[in-house]
């Protein structure tokens, strides 16, 4: 395959000189074209988003993105997602802002994609923050089924919850724990995800900083704790399940040598399985650095280098457990109580209000978290009791409020089958809605539709929930945090993970 040579960027102060100088210089035998890799590393990344399946088909999406002038265009290997100009600030844009696209590089969708996920699995992620992986898995399950998302930092486990509830996430659960030490009682998982903290030094292109970062503390001192959360996931993967460990570096120390610690650790219990992809560029997991000689199955693995298909740097193992019979099943673990006595009454509310059709909120359940209001997740979601939930499904209807009011990524997710108190608006009105600011209706829009809360929306996708009063005003009811368009740093956008 021929590489997609990036355009060479005079803002980014990495420099070949720089890179060569820095402590990435000793992957100059690793690397099968040094001057390509350096010139990749010196420009910026392209932006890469996906299309929310349940909102929009990624054809729909580009058809969107084409109508502003912008110009997606197809990425290899990822059928859902489009890649667009290094200069575009996706977390600006009113999609991106109501949940249509998220924002995730490329590299870093792959391993979702190599989970081999079907619906019906119990998954575990176990550095999940902020979250791009583990929406991208929770609707390759359907957006059904139990799926934990687990962080040791709790500002990050926030980050990621606001990610999920903006893309109307119902199938999962948040924790927040050191995942080296998962308890037995939470269960085996058919699939674990260990995208695991590093160095990053595939990121470079991303955050052109690192590299003064690189140079004042080379040696990272992750081994232990990249082996460690490794060795719990395979404890804690069923019998014939797998495990997915990835990382954005291209230090070997945090890649083949943590996969070959861990096949050591566990002879006959674990694989390494081999690995390809359709289209992208891609090179074997080494087996040899430093002088250490590793088995042979490391070159399962694989490596993606900046040059070869014009994206950041990036390593994936897949780990399969040994399913013989031999083994003992481990018990079913305690399942978290959920619930709420009212939660009927509340969903027949909405649904006479919205004229939403009889039987809409089969396939759901409620539960009520804190007092402020209630919880929608999929029927099936059944997180275990420990460790204890952060917060499960998507916060969808404030109760605690006169009249209770229908939250945001709630009014995403059923508004576009409501048939009453529903709005289309217009290009400057969804501007000024997403700023949170007041602006005044059509007469035909205030004919439409009788004062008080109603259902916003542009080209039909939901924007959110809008106050008509009866003077005529509308008031915005988005939420600030959500307001991409005007307030949140760009970079919270595009992530890594
Ligand atoms: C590479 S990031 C994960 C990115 C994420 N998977 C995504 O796709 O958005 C690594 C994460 O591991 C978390 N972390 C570090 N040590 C951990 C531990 N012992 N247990 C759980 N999470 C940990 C960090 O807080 C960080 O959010």
């Amino acid at each position: 395959m021929r590489p997609n040579r990036p355009r060479r960027s005079e803002t980014t102060p990495c420099t070949p000189t720089s890179i060569g100088a820095s402590p990435l210089g000793r992957y100059r035998d690793l690397v099968d074209d040094w001057d390509a890799f350096v010139a990749a590393l010196c420009c910026p990344l392209p932006t890469c988003i996906w299309a929310n399946p349940t909102r929009i088909s990624v054809n729909g999406l580009s058809e969107l993105l084409t109508a502003q002038g912008l110009d997606p265009q197809p990425v290899s290997d990822l059928p859902n997602a489009l890649r667009l100009a290094p200069t575009l600030k996706a977390g600006r844009h009113w999609w991106y802002c109501v949940g249509l696209a998220h924002a995730q590089e490329e590299v870093s969708q792959l391993p979702v994609a190599l989970m081999d996920l079907t619906p019906g699995q119990k998954v575990l992620d176990m550095c999940a923050a902020p979250g791009g992986k583990t929406a991208q898995i929770a609707f390759a399950l359907g957006n059904r089924g139990t799926l934990i998302a687990n962080d040791i930092s709790f500002a990050r486990i926030k980050a990621l919850q606001g990610n999920l509830d903006r893309l109307g996430v119902l199938n999962v659960t948040t924790t927040c724990f050191d995942a080296a030490n998962w308890p037995t009682t939470g269960g085996q998982f058919d699939r674990i995800l260990v995208d695991a903290p590093c160095s990053g030094e595939g990121t470079l292109r991303r955050n052109p900083s690192l590299l003064q970062r690189l140079h004042r503390s080379p040696s990272t001192p992750l081994g232990p704790r990249q082996r460690a959360l490794l060795r719990k996931a395979v404890q804690r993967c069923r019998p014939g399940g797998r495990i997915l460990y990835s990382t954005c570096t291209f230090a070997p120390e945090e890649n083949e040598l943590v996969v070959a610690d861990i096949l050591a650790e566990f002879p006959g219990v674990i694989r390494s399985l081999p690995l390809s992809l359709p289209s992208l560029a891609t090179t074997p997991g080494i087996t040899e650095w430093e002088g250490r000689k590793l088995a042979p199955e490391l070159a399962h693995c694989l490596r993606f280098w900046p040059h070869h298909n014009d994206t950041g740097g990036f390593f994936i193992a897949v780990l399969e457990k040994d399913s013989s019979p031999d083994v003992e099943p481990e018990p079913q673990p305690e399942l978290a109580s959920m619930g709420d006595a009212d939660a009927a009454e509340w969903l027949e509310g909405l649904g006479a209000k919205y004229g939403l059709r009889a039987g809409y909120w089969d396939g759901y359940r409620v539960n009520r978290q804190t007092r402020r209001g209630l919880h929608l997740m999929a029927a099936d979601h059944a997180p275990p009791a420990l460790p204890r939930a952060e917060g499960s499904g998507l916060f969808f209807h404030r109760t605690n409020v006169r009249p209770p009011k229908p939250t945001t990524g709630g009014a995403m997710l059923f508004g576009r089958d409501a048939s009453r108190f529903r709005i289309e608006l217009n290009e400057a009105q969804r501007d000024a809605y997403l700023r949170r600011e007041n602006f005044d209706p059509t007469p035909a829009q205030r004919a439409a539709t009788p004062p008080g809360q109603v259902i916003v929306t542009h080209l039909g996708h939901v924007l959110g929930v809008a106050l008509l009063h009866r003077s005529g005003l509308i008031e915005s009811l988005f939420p600030t945090r959500w307001s991409g368009c005007t307030a949140a740093p760009e970079d919270a956008h595009q992530e890594h993970g």
